[in-house]
């Protein structure tokens, strides 16, 4: 289960209700998937093939199709960041900018971790800790970003209503420090 923080107070949100509640007052939606259907050579692998990846698509078919009949997803595809990723360094460093796109941006973590750093309007900024089957949409419009944590891997299901929908918009935020 994911946990949230809010940067301002440092003030930590766990447990299954907690979470959802605050998520779910801030339009975040937020679900499960069971990673355990997964095959062992998929599990904590961060350096997956092609043919891998379309396997864990395929292990994921029926959580996909329902996401996407409900939210009208039209393509997906799996992301993965280790230190085996070229140029990870450039990588994180963009994604660390604060931004917005015109479409949600899902995401269901595979395995590894990371955190979506999300605006509230009532508390600032707020960390939200995501581990393997974390499903989580921060909504259309919403200045956001994304990190990984310490150990810096992570595989992600990444699902589009449009392609460029996700197109990033920079979002300057002079109230934004880094925690
Ligand atoms: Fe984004």
């Amino acid at each position: 289960m994911a946990e949230i923080r809010i940067r301002n107070t440092n003030e930590r949100i766990a447990g299954d209700d907690n979470v959802l509640e605050f998520l779910n007052k801030h339009e975040v939606v937020y679900e499960k998937w069971d990673v355990s259907k997964l095959a062992p050579e998929l599990s904590e692998n961060f350096t997956l093939t092609d043919e891998q990846k379309q396997a864990v698509l395929d292990t994921f078919d029926a959580e996909i199709k329902d996401l996407s009949a409900r939210r009208g997803y039209r393509t997906w595809d799996v992301i993965t960041l280790s230190e085996a990723t070229p140029d990870l360094e450039a990588k994180l460093a963009k994604f660390e900018e604060i931004h917005t796109h015109t479409e949600d941006e899902i995401r269901a973590i595979v395995s590894g971790n990371g955190i979506f750093i999300i605006k509230s309007p009532e508390h600032g900024y707020f960390d939200v800790e995501l581990e393997p089957g974390d499903v989580i949409s921060v909504p259309e419009n919403t200045p956001h970003f994304f990190t990984l944590v310490d150990n810096r891997k992570i595989v992600a299901v990444r699902l589009f209503v449009e392609t460029d929908g996700w197109v990033a918009h920079p979002f300057a935020d002079s109230s934004f420090q880094k925690a």
